[in-house]
Parts: C-alpha cells; sequence; structure tokens
C-alpha cells in the first residue's frame, strides 16, 4: 500500500493525467468502489473498466490509474494485482477482546473494518482497515486519519496489535464459553457445590454449607467475577479441558477444577436432580432444621389419611420431624443397646435421617409388628397417589443401607413418586446414587 501511496504522490506532485481535477480528499488509493479500502471488488471494477463494461467517473479514473501512466488499462490492472497479492497476515473477525494500557476493548471486526466500545466509558468508534504483510493501517472516521499497527499472531485465536506509539494491545477471541448447571467443584479451598445461571450463579462449600451468589462477565478467557457488589470484583481465567470440564484459575493461583454433576446443595439440604436426598451418602447440616413436617407433607398426609379413613382405615405420624440432636439422642440410646453395626441398619446417625428434612413420617408404629398389617398394604399400594413412597422397601438394605421398614414413607410430590413407585426402584437406585457411610 505504502508503494501506491507513492506512485500517486508522485503523480500528484508531477501532475499526472487528471491533474487539478477534483480528487476525492479522503480517497483511497486503489479504492475504487469508494469503500474505504482497496481490495479484490476494486480490482474486479478495474477489470470490468478495461474490458469496456463499465464507466469509471474522473475520482475512479485517477484511482485506478496506478502506474501514473494518464491510462487505466491492463497495466495497471497487473500493478494492482501485484499489490493485492502480497502474502498478507490474516484480520480477525468476530468478537475480540483487545486488552492494554488503555483499558478493556470490546472489538467487532468485519471483512474490512470493525467498531470497539472501550468497555469502562462504553465509548467506541468505528474503523476500516487494510493489511499490507504484518502491516495494518486503520482509518479512524475518515479515510486519511489512519493510524499503523503491527498484527502478530500468538496463536491461531490470539493476536496483538503493536500500535505506532508503541502501545501493544493484546487480543483474544469473546468466545470461552461459561458454564451453565450444576458444577462440583475442587480446589485447596475445598469441595463446593456450583449451580450457574447465565451471567452468575451461586456455590455452597460442601463441609461449612456456607456459600455466597456471583455474578460474572467474560472478557476472552478472563473471567471476572463481581461477589457481592459490583466493585468487589476477583479474576479468573477460565480453561476448559474438555466439552464438560473445566478450570478456574484464580488470580491468587488456585486452580479449581470443575466437573459437572446433579447435585446440588442448598441451604443444607443436598438435591440430587431438583430431589431432596438425606441417606449415608448424603448428610444434613447439623443446623437444618425445618421445625416440623413440611407444610407440603402435612397437607398430603392428611388427605391420604382421610383417604385411608374412607377404606376404614387410620392412619397417624408415630414419628414425624425429629431434630439433629433427638435423632442423636435416638441413635445413641440404640447404639447403647445394640451395638453400631446393628444400629446402623435401622437408625441414621444424626445428620443423616430422612427425619430431619421434614418431609419422612413413621405411620402408625415403628417396629416389625406393623409389616402385614392392611395399613402397611394399603400404604405400599396407594401412597405413591399422595405423594410418597415407602422408603426402604424389603430386601433393598443392601442398596439404601436400611432394613425393611413398611412403616417409614418418605414425601416426593405426587410426579415424583408416581415415578419411583412404577418404576419399582428405591429412591438411591432411580437416582443412581448409594448410601454408604463414608
Ligand atoms: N429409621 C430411619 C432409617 C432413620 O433413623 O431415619
Ligand atoms: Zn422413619
Amino acid at each position: 500500500m505504502k508503494k501506491i501511496m507513492c506512485i500517486i504522490s508522485v503523480l500528484m506532485l508531477s501532475g499526472g493525467f487528471y491533474s487539478g481535477s477534483a480528487m476525492a480528499e479522503n480517497a483511497v488509493v486503489g479504492d475504487i468502489n469508494g469503500d474505504g479500502i482497496f481490495n479484490s471488488s476494486d480490482l474486479n471494477l478495474v477489470s470490468d473498466y478495461v474490458l469496456g463494461k463499465i464507466q469509471f467517473s474522473e475520482n475512479q479514473y485517477y484511482s485506478a490509474d496506478i502506474n501514473g501512466d494518464g491510462r487505466v488499462d491492463s497495466f495497471d490492472l497487473v500493478a494492482m494485482r501485484k499489490e493485492l497479492t502480497v502474502a498478507d497476515a490474516e484480520l480477525p473477525t468476530g468478537k475480540y477482546i483487545g486488552k492494554s494500557e488503555k483499558g478493556i476493548r470490546r472489538y467487532n471486526f468485519f471483512e474490512g473494518g470493525g467498531n470497539y466500545v472501550d468497555s469502562s466509558t462504553g465509548i467506541g468508534s468505528a474503523f476500516a482497515w487494510e493489511i499490507n504483510g504484518n502491516n495494518v493501517t486503520l482509518h479512524i472516521g475518515s479515510a486519511d486519519n489512519t493510524t499503523n499497527a503491527v498484527i502478530e499472531w500468538t496463536d491461531e485465536n490470539h493476536f496483538n496489535l503493536i500500535w505506532e506509539n508503541g502501545i501493544i494491545e493484546k487480543f483474544s477471541p469473546e468466545s470461552a464459553e461459561l458454564p451453565t448447571g450444576k458444577y462440583i467443584s475442587e480446589s485447596e479451598k475445598g469441595v463446593r457445590y456450583y449451580n450457574f445461571f447465565e451471567g452468575g450463579g451461586n456455590y455452597v462449600d460442601s463441609s461449612t454449607g456456607i456459600g455466597s451468589a456471583f455474578t460474572w462477565e467474560i472478557n476472552g478467557n478472563n473471567v471476572i467475577v463481581h461477589i457481592g457488589s459490583a466493585d468487589n470484583t476477583t479474576n479468573a481465567v477460565i480453561e476448559w479441558t474438555d466439552e464438560n470440564n473445566f478450570n478456574l484459575i484464580w488470580e491468587d493461583g488456585t486452580v479449581e477444577k470443575f466437573s459437572p454433576t446433579r447435585v446440588e446443595v442448598i441451604n443444607g439440604i443436598t438435591y440430587i436432580d431438583g430431589i431432596l436426598i438425606a441417606n449415608k451418602s448424603y448428610g444434613l447440616r447439623a443446623d437444618y432444621n425445618p421445625m416440623g413436617l413440611t407444610a407440603e407433607t402435612q397437607k398430603a398426609f392428611n388427605e391420604m389419611s382421610a383417604a385411608a379413613e374412607k377404606d376404614g382405615l387410620c392412619l397417624c405420624v408415630y414419628s414425624g420431624f425429629r431434630s439433629y440432636s433427638y435423632q442423636q439422642q435416638i441413635y445413641n440410646n440404640y447404639v447403647s443397646a445394640y451395638g453400631k453395626e446393628t444400629a446402623d441398619t435401622f437408625s441414621a446417625r444424626a445428620g443423616h435421617s430422612e427425619h430431619q428434612t421434614g418431609m419422612a413420617i413413621d405411620v402408625n408404629c415403628a417396629d416389625d409388628s406393623f409389616e402385614g398389617t392392611p395399613e402397611a398394604l394399603w400404604l405400599a399400594e396407594n401412597s405413591w397417589k399422595y405423594g410418597f413412597i415407602i422408603r426402604y422397601p424389603k430386601g433393598k438394605q443392601h442398596i439404601t443401607g436400611y432394613k425393611y421398614e413398611p412403616w417409614h414413607i418418605r414425601y416426593l410430590g405426587k410426579e415424583t413418586a408416581g415415578k419411583v413407585y412404577r418404576s419399582r426402584l428405591t429412591l438411591e437406585e432411580y437416582l443412581g446414587i448409594d448410601s454408604i457411610y463414608r
């Protein structure tokens, strides 16, 4: 391009074929179609002109007379083609983030130009650009307002623009994807359960049950996390190791490894695919206390006992909600009486009883005499219609972790209870989880 500029300057000084004519002030040399850049479209126009297919305006004629001999002919076509076939570095297209001492800018590159917005001020500009080897000439606003840079690709997705004032602007594609959905993470900070939404998420520390909500934004591979308030930012780099797993490399150097999970912990309760779970594998926080049966559980039980009554049966709550400390007493008493190994076959350790969730009920009496009673048979056949399942079915101790308890029902809601009932599976099998103290 510099070469053409040079030829034209000489032409202007020496008075070419159209000397003194009104050449557009901001014309880019060789830019026949006036789109601000000299490229193959212009070459095609010159070719059409030479072939007599089109006419040129005075300005176009002047721009096309590359060799300055006062004529536009095949020699100019050859000269133009030669200019355009210089091996040019590739110019990016698409969305990029530029980082330099000027700050962070969001760019959108098209064929031949683009625009940018300064991310802190929201102010930006449009530009046209052209390339000559590794040299990029930008025209901001008008064609003669040019700025030069050298483009340097560091890998196939990243490049630098080294501006003529020495500033190096580093570009990364605005394409690193942020996850959505449930993830479990491991790092020196421990195990955390995350739930990512569009633009943010929340996490819970699995050992303390304490967590936080956050919003986040992405900048190339850089993730800016705002915890609590917008100016409380922490930075990380996101690194996808495959299409499902990623790392966050925090600014303090901690590497947090994320994998997708169906598990979510909210308020000390573990949900798997949205279903609350409390068993030997998944515990509850000691301070988790719904202060009784949940309203939904109580309502469903009332509905169910009314239906049973019509069938001439009486269902009552023998044991409903049990706090962490109450369960601890019960369990410890059983351990004293039967030893730990036996107690573990029928009594949950504190923090592992479904009764602490307020969604489990022992109906009428909690001992083996209940087995085979009309009430037990009625429950087995009908409780799913009211949203309950028999949680510890016969012969499934190796899966649920507990002996058969025909009296222990668990509220799941009508839809899920129906699905679990029809599956003939235990809740553990239905969810694909285990029930083991670790
Ligand atoms: N009996 C059941 C397993 C509990 O203690 O929660
Ligand atoms: Zn029970």
